[in-house]
Formats: C-alpha cells, sequence, structure tokens
C-alpha cells in the first residue's frame, strides 16, 4: 500500500525536460580512511569478505557506488587510526603498504567505471622542510602528491579521477598551482582538483577572487554543508560537492539522515554529489565514531558483517542514475515535506527519488537540523516533455518504521501504469520511492553470515609471513606510527620474520598523535590478560618500547591513552604506567635493557593487580590497578624510532 497510486486532487509536479536539465549528477560515494576505517574488513575470510565489497560496489546489487575516495596515507592519527603513506622518508617509495590501493581494484573489479578520489588527511614529516607543514615546500608535497596518483597508475593500473588539497585544514593557492603543475608535467591531465574539503568558504570567494586559482579548482567540495550551499560557492558555477557528509551511526536514524541529505543536498543546495563517512565502519567501535559506516564490518574474527539501511538507502539512487545523468530543473519540495528529485540519462530514461523523511528520524551528526514538519500526502506527477509517452514504471520502495522494528527496505513494488502521463502516490513518513524507468534494480543477498562473536581470547602471532597480502599484521590497528611487517635478512633464525614500527619523525598531524608509537589489538572489554611479546629496541641510548593491557582510548584521542603499559628502555631501565605518556609511574627500576638484542616482555593484569616478567623472570610484581578497568591489549615504542615485535601473544580471560 505504499507508493501507491492514490487518487486525484493532489499536490502536482510537472517533470519537464522541455527547456532544458539541471545540473549534471557526479555520483554518490563511499569514504575509506580518514582514517582507518577499513582496518578490520581486509582480515575478513572469504567468502565474507567478497560480499561486504559486493554489498557495497557491485553494480545492481547493494549500494552499488559511484564513487570511492581514499585517504592518501600520511602515517599519522587520522580518526580511527594511521594510514601508511607511500613515502615514509623522502628517499622512500612504496606502493604496496596499507589496504587503500587493495580496496580500489576491489572496486573497480566490480565496477570499472567507478570514479576514484584520493585526499590526504595528514602527511608524512619531511615533507615540511622542517616545519610542521606541507606548505612551506609546496613543490615537494605536489611531487608527493603526485607520485601516489602516478603510482596508482603505474603499480596498479588504477586511474585516479580526483584529488583533494588538505582535509579540513588550510589550502594554499601556489601549492593547488603546483600540484596542477606537477601532475600536467607527469601526464596526468586528466585528473581534476577539488577543493578544499573544508567549508564553502574561504574556498569560494577565493576561487571568485583570483583567475589563476579559479582555472586549477575544477571543484568546490564542502563538508556537512546541511545540505546547503553559500551564494558564492553558487557564484563560481563550479560542480558542488558535499565530498564529505553523513558519519551518523549506521541505525535507522543514519538511515533516514543519509535519505533526507542524498536528495535534499541537491534540491536546496545544487549539490552534485554527496560522499559518506565512511563507506564501511571497519574499525574497532569503542573507536571514536563506532558504526558510522554505510555498513558495519569490524568482526573479521567471527566472519559476521551487518548490511544497515544506508546501504539501501544509497541503492535508491545509485542504481537507477550514474554519474554524467542529469537532473531536471523541476526538482523540490514537496508540499507536506518531503523532496523529490528527478534524473534523466538524456536518452529518455528518467528515475524519480522521493523521500518523506521526518525531522527526528534524519537527524545527522551535524550540522544542526532546523526543525521541520511531514505529514501524509497524496502527490501527482506530471511527465511531459521527452517523459510524456512513457507507459509503465518501476517502483522500489523502503519504509522506516521506528516503532514495530518492521522496517522494510529496497523492496520492489508493482507497475505504476500512468494515464495521461500522470501518476499519483499516496506517501507515508518516513518512506523512500523511487519510480523509473530502469529495469536493472535488484536486491542482492547472501545467506546470513556468521554470527557475531567477540574477539578470541587466545591469540598469537609469530608474523611469519614471507609474502604478506598486506603491509601489516592482521587485527593490529596503528593509533600513533605504522606498524610493518619485516624480515631481517641477517638474523640468525628466530627473529627473521617480525612487525616493525617505521616512522621515526612526527609526521605533520592532522588529530593529536600520541608522542609515542602505538597499535592496539583485541577486545576493548578485556580485563584480565597476559601479553607477551618478543621486543628489539632498535635506537641506542633513547629508545624504548612497551607491551600493554586495559588500554582505553584510541583514535584521535590516543594521545592520553590510560591503560597499563610497561616499559623497557636502551639505557637499562623499565618503568610501568598507567597511561601512555608515561606521566603517571607506577613502578620503575632497573631492567639491563639494551638496544639491539631482543627481550621478551610480559605483562599481566589480574583484578586490581599486576606483575612483569623479563626474558620469563620476575621484574616487578604487585602493582596497584585501580583504572582503567578494560582496554585493548597494544604495543608502542618512546617516541617516533624503529623497534620490532615479534612472537606476541594475548590470553585474556
Ligand atoms: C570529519 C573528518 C573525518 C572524520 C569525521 C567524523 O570531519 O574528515 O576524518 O573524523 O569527521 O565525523
Ligand atoms: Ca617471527
Amino acid at each position: 500500500w505504499a507508493c501507491l497510486s492514490a487518487g486525484l486532487g493532489a499536490a502536482v509536479h510537472v517533470l519537464d525536460d522541455k527547456r532544458g536539465l539541471g545540473s549534471e549528477f557526479d555520483g554518490i560515494g563511499g569514504l575509506s580512511g580518514g582514517g582507518a576505517t577499513s582496518r578490520l574488513l581486509v582480515n575478513y575470510p572469504e567468502p565474507y569478505r567478497s560480499q561486504i565489497l559486493d554489498y557495497l560496489f557491485k553494480p545492481n546489487f547493494g549500494a552499488s557506488l559511484h564513487i570511492l575516495k581514499v585517504e592518501i596515507g600520511g602515517d599519522a592519527q587520522t580518526t580511527d587510526g594511521t594510514e601508511s603513506s607511500h613515502m615514509h622518508y623522502e628517499n622512500d617509495e612504496n606502493y604496496f603498504r596499507g589496504y587503500e590501493w587493495w580496496l580500489m581494484k576491489e572496486a573497480k573489479k566490480r565496477n570499472p567505471n567507478i570514479k576514484l578520489i584520493g585526499l590526504p588527511w595528514a602527511f608524512p614529516g619531511w615533507i615540511g622542510c622542517g616545519d610542521d607543514w606541507p606548505y612551506t615546500c609546496p613543490d615537494k608535497t605536489a611531487y608527493y602528491v603526485a607520485l601516489w596518483i602516478h603510482g596508482a597508475k603505474v603499480y596498479h593500473n588504477l586511474d585516479i579521477d580526483y584529488v583533494g588539497i588538505w582535509n579540513e585544514r588550510a589550502y594554499n593557492k601556489k601549492y593547488i598551482q603546483l600540484l596542477r603543475y606537477t601532475m600536467d608535467k607527469m601526464g596526468l591531465e586528466q585528473v581534476k582538483i577539488i577543493a578544499s574539503d573544508n567549508l564553502w568558504e574561504p574556498i569560494s570567494s577565493s576561487v571568485l577572487q583570483d583567475s589563476e586559482l579559479y582555472d586549477v579548482v575544477n571543484i568546490i567540495g564542502a563538508h556537512y554543508p546541511g545540505t546547503l550551499s553559500s551564494t558564492n560557492a553558487k557564484k563560481t558555477q563550479k560542480k558542488l560537492w558535499s565530498s564529505e557528509d553523513y558519519s551518523t551511526v549506521n541505525d535507522n536514524v543514519g538511515g533516514g539522515c543519509w535519505a533526507r541529505i542524498l536528495n535534499q543536498n541537491y534540491v536546496n543546495g545544487n549539490i552534485t554529489s554527496t560522499i559518506a563517512w565512511n563507506l564501511v565502519a571497519g574499525y574497532y567501535k569503542e573507536l571514536p565514531f563506532g558504526r558510522d559506516g554505510l555498513m558495519t564490518a569490524d568482526e573479521p574474527w567471527s566472519g559476521h558483517y551487518e548490511v544497515q539501511s544506508p546501504i539501501w538507502i544509497t541503492a535508491h539512487t545509485t542504481q537507477f542514475t550514474q554519474p554524467g545523468w542529469h537532473y531536471l530543473k523541476t526538482v523540490g519540495h514537496l508540499q507536506k515535506g518531503g523532496s523529490y528529485v528527478a534524473l534523466t540519462d538524456g536518452k529518455g530514461n528518467i528515475t524519480i527519488i522521493i523521500e518523506t523523511m521526518t525531522h527526528d528520524h534524519s537527524i545527522c551528526i551535524r550540522p544542526t537540523l532546523p526543525p521541520f514538519n511531514v505529514s501524509q500526502q497524496n502527490v501527482t506527477f506530471m511527465l511531459q516533455g521527452s517523459f510524456k509517452h512513457i507507459e509503465t514504471l518501476k517502483v522500489w520502495h523502503s519504509k522506516f518504521d521506528f516503532f514495530k522494528n518492521s522496517s522494510n527496505f529496497f523492496t520492489q513494488l508493482n507497475e505504476i501504469k500512468l494515464v495521461n502521463g500522470s501518476f499519483s502516490l499516496e506517501l507515508k513518513l518516513d518512506e523512500i520511492c523511487t519510480i523509473t524507468t530502469i529495469s536493472t534494480g535488484n536486491r542482492g543477498s547472501f545467506p546470513e553470515p556468521p554470527a557475531s562473536k567477540p574477539f578470541p581470547r587466545e591469540y598469537s602471532d609469530d608474523f611469519n609471513v614471507e609474502t604478506p597480502p598486506f603491509s601489516e599484521a592482521p587485527n593490529f590497528a596503528d593509533q600513533t606510527g605504522v606498524f610493518e611487517y619485516f624480515i631481517n635478512y641477517q638474523d640468525p633464525g628466530d627473529h627473521v620474520f617480525t612487525l616493525r614500527q617505521v616512522v621515526t619523525q612526527r609526521p605533520i598531524t592532522w588529530a593529536s598523535d600520541a608522542d609515542q608509537t602505538i597499535s592496539i589489538i583485541g577486545d576493548y572489554k578485556w580485563k584480565d590478560l597476559n601479553v607477551t611479546c618478543d621486543v628489539l629496541i632498535e635506537k641506542a641510548n633513547t629508545g624504548g618500547v612497551f607491551v600493554a593491557g586495559r588500554v582505553n582510548e584510541g583514535g584521535q584521542d590516543v594521545r592520553h591513552a590510560p591503560g597499563l603499559f610497561f616499559w623497557i628502555f636502551a639505557n637499562g631501565k623499565y618503568t610501568v604506567t598507567n597511561d601512555l605518556p608515561g606521566k603517571i609511574v607506577l613502578a620503575s627500576g632497573l631492567s639491563g635493557t639494551r638496544a639491539g638484542t631482543w627481550h621478551t616482555l610480559t605483562l599481566s593484569i589480574k583484578d586490581n593487580s599486576a606483575y612483569g616478567l623479563l626474558n620469563g623472570n620476575l621484574l616487578w610484581n604487585g602493582v596497584r590497578v585501580l583504572q582503567p578497568h578494560n582496554g585493548w591489549a597494544a604495543i608502542g615504542t618512546r617516541t617516533f624510532e624503529l623497534a620490532q615485535f615479534d612472537n606476541f601473544r594475548v590470553q585474556a580471560s
């Protein structure tokens, strides 16, 4: 009975292309990164990993995304973890780190037409020429970013379509021009520039005032615009994108937010592309903005994943439009609340998307949503121009139900038969209807994935992988610094394959990274546990490493993370601290530890008490642990310094 033909007497909306079309539509996207939001996805066993990727990217299956935007890793914390740079050091280049290359290839495999965007949040420290700033040596930064795009092509055959400047931070005219110049010189003329991934201002006025800047900026990208764009932004006549949006928990209110902004970003703001942060919630859910993805895949150890409403809301637009289609001029608000958009491929096809999301069921994380009312209504659409002779239209329908948990997403209803080019609908609240000539719509499905399970209580990793598929070891989620598989070719045999922290200089950060490096793993609920790890300090005299339990904060809050940290240092001492910065010292003494030799650290925490072993011998005992009560296990280093880890093992109870 929903989206169902209604009697006449309803408000009439004319859909017509006679006097030209509206703006070109540029697609709906998802964002991996900013940061490490796909970290756990990559460790899923098959067939689940492919299933998740199908829900995201496969055309006519699920979200069928038009755009994949990824972070250009900068070795720094960018919300839920760090992502690896392709150039940790100035003389270093490697295009096989991290998982964004892999993700882009998986997306392209499923949809060769998917558009790709790269955007840096942070940069390795060397970029700054001694300053904590990417624009002191803008030529270096431009070359660094252009190399990433070039590397995508050379090593992965990936064509990057768009590149951004610096996520939600300053832009610099000279840099943008140099980026254009450098890309052109490297044969990357077709890559378009988005600026500035922040607000509409000041980039819009800059572009209006400065014709040189005007010439190199292709798209004005703003974040969380609340469906509005500014007068200046419109005046630029550039394409306006919501280049990051959504960031809402993927329950049904999250789905409602997404449904409302997908339509209204165009209706209210003339915004022609909307990109969700984030693509898939593939990070430990207690990290900041847990579950703010179009779907959730944060349990590689169980294979469990969840396809939430935003996936099906996306499908309402993506399965029936493509970048390059045009909006009609006749789009807008419905008389009693809600909105509709209509798009055409210019070859006779038409897709109409209607949403009647109510205020409280469509609140996004930001900005504040001003009040509005939606009530049940009848509407009539009259097709004219090229659409006048259409006889039937397909109908896809979603209905949010916030009371009885009987929501219904993306189901196909009976065709509508038009009468004299018109049809009428009876619209209820919190509904989405797609009415279209496109007949390839499909609600993809797989058998139920395995049930949710906690992270295994017994877990170990010897890092003995000769050709690892990813540079990072499964389930370790770096929160400051970057931990990579490493091979010690000289090693007599015990520690040939290890995990190594490789960032040696504080990056040009986006969040407040810790002054130490840290990678977390396990279950945030863990209380009592034993963590053992072989460790190698590489930095003589001042170096140090730790193993930890009950690490209670991560992501962009990692800097002051509480937990229980057992440190050894190259100067022959140890400490036990209650925090990552090492300000709260619970115990300390001599350990005889040195750089260049392997040591085995064991940390044991039970109830309110902890002890530590060095090479199997008791080093300290009876340390009182009053807080925190739970948290992840972790490894890390005293500063940005090289260090190795091997034979990691945790037993939690
Ligand atoms: C954005 C940022 C993302 C993420 C998100 C969380 O401003 O670009 O990386 O932090 O906020 O809402
Ligand atoms: Ca090993």
